[in-house]
């Protein structure tokens, strides 16, 4: 099975909960790794910066190609680069099922993103807090997954921008029905509902996890909290 559908199969109606490592312990990388298969997660989300796009760095292919062998969890990476098409082979060898990049970065990302599923790997794309829904229409019907950034990108721990909330409802009624809609940036268990409403199913989520002092307890709260916004919809 191709990474690309292992990744779609993880929809299956519940929310998906992706852990951010940006903010895990880098020093103790297998121990968290091992502490968030524990908790049931059931995928973890990449976060690659390269001080150039975003104003922060982060870890790139090498990383995650370690990180590989430590789980089989699938791994949803946001590339937060610039020129992302010259690294793109790098993160597909080092493992990733589910590549993410900007439309600020890459303005017309057809060619990359059908790059991304011939590699056979979920091709995402991101939009940043100031940037329209318009802007990413035309290229749709190319997304595996598309993301809501609720911050403006480059680090952890910020507050959840709720006009993130309208975009996310919007391109509801644009993407298939298979099409991964993710949102990521201060999700919590306040903010997680809401989103649920509007049509997220993949949630990204940094410190409302790592800073918890149990991430089973976390993520489950994360997740009902989801389910618990999404049916009341219903
Ligand atoms: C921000 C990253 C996020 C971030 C999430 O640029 O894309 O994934 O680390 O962290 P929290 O949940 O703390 O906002
Ligand atoms: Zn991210």
């Amino acid at each position: 099975m191709s990474p690309r559908i292992r990744f779609r199969q993880l929809v299956d109606g519940s929310p998906l909960i992706a852990p951010s490592m940006l903010k895990c312990d880098f020093g103790n990388l297998h121990r968290e790794v091992e502490l968030l298969e524990a908790a049931g997660v059931r995928l973890l989300h990449l976060d690659v910066m390269d001080a150039h796009f975003v104003p922060n760095l982060s870890y790139g292919p090498m990383v995650i190609e370690r990180m590989r062998q430590l789980t089989d969890l699938p791994f949803d990476a946001h590339l937060m680069i610039s020129e992302p098409e010259r690294y793109l082979d790098d993160y597909v060898s080092a493992g990733c099922d589910a590549i993410t990049i900007h439309v600020e970065a890459v303005p017309e990302p057809s060619a990359l993103l059908c790059r991304i599923r011939e590699a056979g790997v979920a091709s995402g794309l991101a939009i940043n807090p100031g940037t329209p829904v318009e802007q990413i229409t035309p290229f749709l019907p190319d997304c595996d997954l598309v993301l809501v950034m609720s911050v403006e990108p480059g680090f952890g721990g910020q507050k959840f921008i709720p006009s993130a909330l309208e975009k996310l409802a919007q391109l509801k009624q644009l993407v298939s029905p298979e099409t991964i809609l993710s949102v990521d940036g201060g999700i919590d268990v306040a903010t997680i509902g809401p989103c649920a409403q509007s049509g997220a199913n993949l949630f990204v989520a940094g410190s409302s996890i790592f800073e918890a002092p149990d991430y089973r307890e976390a993520a489950v709260q994360l997740s009902e909290s989801a389910s618990a916004a999404a049916s009341s919809t219903i």
